[in-house]
């Protein structure tokens, strides 16, 4: 274990700019703040609380969709790509967010739906209105059905979130027509990234953007937007992370095909026309590694998330290894590495290292299922937090993780929003516990999340104890450990710094960065600390003789 990575770019020249060491915090618009007392999160509401991510200490925010959307998938399904929905605000309150978020030295991120629109958006609605062929049709992937009647789908693929990935139109004289692909709800039918108009399209909404002041796009679905030209079958079932290379396996024909990177250069280079540094963020379900490191060449785009880093297990070596991975293959194409444990589409980090170790991702948790051990979960996010947030690169976090939130397990199946919930027969229950209003006051309505009692997914009772007003201040509270872990990362540099393995053995991990040592102990028994060490920071107490107990991260100086 001596790998020494630093991060420089191909020339030798370390990588600079403020998004290599950033750590950027996920707002889900939906279930951060509540202005109005509707129940739904918005703007306004986000807005009136920046202070709280100033105080944690974050240097970017990005937001999930805000725009026009029936809501079909919680806004990833945008019918205006240049405006905001009215359940949210309204486009000046947009543009309040971003001045106030950067007179607070915070940046802005915002969320790009490249892959498919909604069914409501006007494109759409003209397709439907016009016939097969036409122009209209074209803008998205319209093909005839197979059978004597055209009554099967084109091909076999399956839908994300469950079910077929077409559905069938029925012509202007109402007998049945076309079919069109969604490759997730079929509210969100897909877009045609071989007509130069879509093209076109996009790089005007990049630019609208730009111009209102923000810094960078999250980009959704980016392996997504080509497909292999045939549409050929694809036997497998459909799993958005399936860009897998396997030698007897071949790249499933709907993620990671190679036309892709030809648009993000075409993006790069508009972002690269402002002033400032606008960044691109794929979200791209991609492996292996080096895969994935092809969407960060230095002409593409800016950061990936790092979702091998999510899915890995909690052991010594399964870390040990992806981190290495990781660093490698982004190393090798010049770009800085991200690091993330929780978002809105998976199950919160807090939960998912409280199933046992090898347990593979559940899509959900609910009544029924296997609970996870909340105490262990905590007590290993906290660690597993503690050591990403020593790592050498940008960082992101999801709402509420700052809280140690879990997932709500035991919500109501009748509540669920997720599509997921009904497309897959009832049988996967998707997203929405990790989606759930985030508790600020223990002892206010709705948790202090907005005025009124309301919020479109039900609290579980425990977010009184997590609420942000029982943690601030209070020594030893998630809150307050990831608020010292981010003072500590800039004070140290550590987002900048070199990682250098120490030999540890199979149940611990030891590096150091920027000056600082960080000790993760995965095994039963408690590692002992070396003679003299400084602990800075920790994500439990030491045992009585210094030593770090199992499922603990210590900072030392040595
Ligand atoms: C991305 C989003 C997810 C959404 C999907 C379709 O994976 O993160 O929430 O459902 O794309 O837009
Ligand atoms: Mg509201």
């Amino acid at each position: 274990m001596n790998t020494n990575v630093t991060q420089h770019d191909p020339s030798g020249d370390p990588i600079t700019g403020w998004w290599t060491e950033a750590v950027i915090y996920q707002i889900y618009p939906r279930s951060f703040a509540d202005s109005d007392g509707d129940g739904i999160g918005d703007l306004p509401g986000i807005t009136a609380r920046l202070d709280h991510l100033v105080d944690l200490g974050v240097d970017a925010v990005w937001l999930s969709p805000f725009y026009p959307s029936p809501q079909a998938d919680a806004g990833y399904d945008v019918s205006d790509y240049r405006d905001v929905e009215p359940l949210f605000g309204r486009l000046p309150d947009a543009d309040k967010l971003i001045t106030e978020a950067h007179s607070r030295g915070l940046r802005v991120i915002v969320d790009l739906v490249p892959n498919h629109t909604s069914s409501a958006h006007p494109w759409f609605t003209a397709a439907l209105a016009a016939a097969p062929g036409s122009p209209e049709r074209a803008r998205y992937v319209f093909r005839d059905g197979r059978g004597p009647a055209g009554e099967q789908p084109p091909n076999d693929w399956q839908s994300v979130f469950g079910g077929p990935a077409w559905t069938r139109v029925a012509d202007a004289d109402g007998r049945p027509g076309q079919w069109y692909l969604h490759l997730f709800d079929t509210g969100q039918p897909d877009l045609n990234w071989d007509n130069p108009e879509v093209r076109t399209e996009f790089l005007d909404i990049l630019r609208f953007w730009l111009d209102r002041g923000v810094d960078g796009f999250r980009v959704d679905v980016a392996h997504g937007l080509v497909k292999q030209a045939d549409l050929a079958d694809w036997r497998e079932p459909q799993e958005i992370l399936s860009g897998r290379e396997e030698e007897d396996k071949p790249r499933p024909p709907m993620w990671d095909q190679d036309g892709v990177h030809e648009i993000y250069r075409e993006w790069r280079r508009v972002l690269d026309s402002y002033p400032g540094e606008r960044i691109l963020v794929a979200e791209a379900w991609v492996e292996p590694a080096e895969r994935l490191a092809r969407y960060v060449r230095p002409d593409e785009m800016h950061q990936a998330f790092n979702f091998e880093y999510l899915l890995a297990s909690w052991t010594a070596p399964a870390q040990y290894a992806v981190i290495t991975r990781s660093l490698e293959a982004t190393d090798a194409v010049g770009a800085p590495t991200t690091w993330v444990l929780s978002n809105h589409d998976v199950v919160r980090h807090a939960s998912r290292l409280g199933l046992p170790v090898g347990t593979p991702r559940p899509n959900g948790i609910g009544i029924g299922d296997p609970q996870p051990d909340a105490a262990l979960g905590l007590r290993r996010a906290r660690a597993a937090t503690l050591l990403m947030l020593a790592l050498p690169g940008s960082a992101y976090l999801y709402q509420g993780e700052e809280l140690g939130l879990p997932e709500h397990t035991t919500m109501p199946d009748e509540a669920r929003q997720d599509p997921t919930w009904a497309r897959s027969g009832h049988t996967q229950r998707g997203r929405d516990g990790c989606r759930v209003p985030i508790p600020w006051e223990a002892d206010a309505p709705s948790y202090g999340f907005g005025p009124t009692d309301a919020s479109w997914l039900p609290q579980p009772a425990v977010w009184a104890e997590y609420a942000l007003d029982r943690q601030r201040d209070v020594p030893g509270s998630t809150y307050e450990m990831y608020r010292t872990a981010l003072r500590l990362r800039r004070e140290y540099a550590l987002g900048r710094s070199a990682l250098r393995w120490r030999e540890s053995g199979d149940a611990v991990l030891t590096f150091d960065n920027g000056g600082l040592t960080v000790l993760t102990n995965f095994g039963e028994a408690p590692a002992p600390l070396p003679a003299g060490a400084d602990v800075l920071h920790s994500s439990a107490p030491l045992t009585d003789d210094g030593a770090v107990p199992t499922d603990v991260t210590v900072w030392f100086r040595a």
